[in-house]
This record gives structure tokens, sequence and C-alpha cells, in this order.
């Protein structure tokens, strides 16, 4: 089976690592942005036949979709057998739920959006809340690599004798996780939502013990006002911790990681699923695991 890795702009290094890890090769791409900002691909890799994996990083995805819609059509165009996509993050999954009349329940139309042109996905932690599968949103086979092991490992280098918090209800699944590999205490707190950048954080009575560090583990931090009110809450609460902020997905800007360090966040760290300034926990091989059983079944 001929399988080829290609690049949507901007996950270059990413996509070379797993090639490397799968061994396939990389297809090589032209883009053109007309003057009147329209794009044009040039495939110039023959993909006829082939099972293609293409990579992609969707923050700020309304800039990015209709690019890879052009491309996974433009494969199919020129004969690919499949299309798997590989998106580390996957976007407009906080929009699960009609909050008010009217809302477009966006989580549902971008699922049927990717569905509709793709045939496999796979990504490392969705923001799976109120949708408890992707399967439930997903039409097509969708697989789920875990940000946990290389978040717990990092941890472990970075933070001495932790605790994990997470700042709301949903954390619970990645605090619980990387505390258990860490063997390290953990609990949540209390989080309501008043507006884009604006959120209440309540801190239950805990005993912080010999802890000399706190990890604020989240899945996503992106206006950081989550953050900025869990931050505020520990060290009213015990000033002594040692702050560290953990996340999958860092969407916030260099602006906002630093109001979080000047309100007290002593080291901040997230994965590759993004790039960022503080992305240096790197994901690859958890995506590579799920895709290589494909690779050893096809020889
Ligand atoms: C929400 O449920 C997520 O888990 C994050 O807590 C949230 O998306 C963080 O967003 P922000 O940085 O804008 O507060």
């Amino acid at each position: 089976m001929k399988q080829l890795i290609f690049t949507m702009p901007g996950a270059q290094q990413l996509a070379e690592d797993i090639a490397d890890q799968l061994g396939l090769p990389i297809g090589q791409l032209k883009e053109h942005i007309f003057p009147d900002g329209e794009t044009l691909f040039r495939v110039l890799t023959p993909v006829s036949d082939a099972h293609i994996i293409l990579v992609a990083r969707l923050d700020n995805p309304d800039a990015k979709t209709l690019r890879l819609f052009l491309l996974a059509e433009g494969f199919r165009q020129q004969g690919a057998e499949t299309v798997t996509l590989v998106a580390p993050y996957l976007p407009y999954m906080r929009q699960d739920i009609a909050f008010h009349t009217g809302e477009v329940i966006s989580a549902e139309v971008f699922a049927k959006l990717i569905s509709e042109r793709f045939d496999r996905l796979v990504t490392v932690d969705p923001h799976l809340h109120r949708f408890l599968s992707l399967g439930d949103l997903y039409d097509i086979p969708a697989q789920i690599a875990s940000a946990a092991a290389p978040m717990a490992n990092w941890i472990k280098r970075n933070a001495s004798a932790p605790i994990i918090c997470g700042p709301d209800a949903e954390s619970e699944q990645w605090a619980s996780k990387i505390a258990s590999a860490l063997d390290a205490p953990f609990f949540t707190l209390k989080k309501v939502r008043k507006g884009d950048d604006e959120v209440e954080i309540s801190l239950p009575n805990f005993d912080f013990g010999k802890a000399e560090s706190i990890v604020l583990v989240d899945d996503i931090v992106s206006s950081g006002a989550t953050m900025l009110q869990t931050i505020r809450s520990i060290r009213k609460a015990s000033p002594d911790l040692d702050i560290i902020c953990c996340f999958v997905h860092c969407l916030a800007s260099p602006e906002t990681l630093n109001q979080l360090r000047g309100a007290g966040a002593h080291t901040i760290a997230s994965t590759n699923s993004i790039m960022s300034s503080v992305s240096n926990i790197d994901v690859a091989s958890e995506i590579t695991e799920l895709l290589a059983p494909i690779g050893a079944s096809s020889s």
C-alpha cells in the first residue's frame, strides 16, 4: 500500500517527526495565494491510489479550514484512495450546545464538514464535555491520542512534590489521569463563566500538606481568564506554593502568557499540538502510535 504524509502550512516539523517515526515519505505541495486572496494548491508528488495522511494545525480554524478542504478534495481529484486528517488540536469542540436561543451548535457543523471530506481523524485530547465521545459527533473513525503521559513526564522533571489542580469540572478528566501517572494528589475547582474573558473560580477547602508546587492542568488556555483567576485563588490560599501551568492546547497570545506569569505562574508549558513559545511537550509519538497499525497491516 502506498502511503504519503502531507503537511498543511504551519505543521512542517510535526509532520516530519511523524513521517520519520512511521518511515513514510513526505509528499510535496506548492501553494500560491492570488492577489484576490484565493489559494491554489499544486500537488507535486503523485497521489494516485495512495493513502494520504494530512497533518494540520487547526488553531485559528476559520482562516485554515477552506484551504484544508481544497487540499483534501484535491487529493481525491487526483485519485487518492483515502485521506486521513491528523489535527492534534480539534477546533469548535467547545461550541457543543446552544447556550442561548438561536445559537448554532458549531461542534456538530464542523464535525459534519470534516466527516464529509476525510476518511479518518486522529487528534489529541479533544474537548469532550457534553458530547462524550467523538463518535457522537463524527461519522468517520476518529481516534484520540492522550497527552497525559508526556505531560506527566514533563511535570516529573519540572515540579517538585506537586499537587495537581484542574480549574473546573471538565478538567478533571486530564488532571486525574496526570495525577495518577505521577502518584500525586489532585483536586478541581468550581468555575462559572460570565463572558469570553470573565470567569469566577471558587476554591474548595484543601489541605496542601507538604506540597512544594502546584501544577494547574487544563486542556485549553485561550483568553487566559480561567488560569488567571485560578492562579489568584491559589496564591491567596497558599502564597508559598510554586505555581506551574501545564496545558494540552495553548491558544493564548504571548501577552496572555505574560499576564499569567505576572500573576504568579512560575513556569508554563503546553504540548506542540499548537505552536507557541511554551509548546515544549512533544506529542508526535502518541499520534504515531495510532497511525502505525495501518502501516503494519498494509505491508
Ligand atoms: C473550558 O471548559 C476549557 O477546559 C478551558 O478551561 C477554557 O477553554 C479556557 O479558556 P480561557 O483561557 O478563555 O478561560
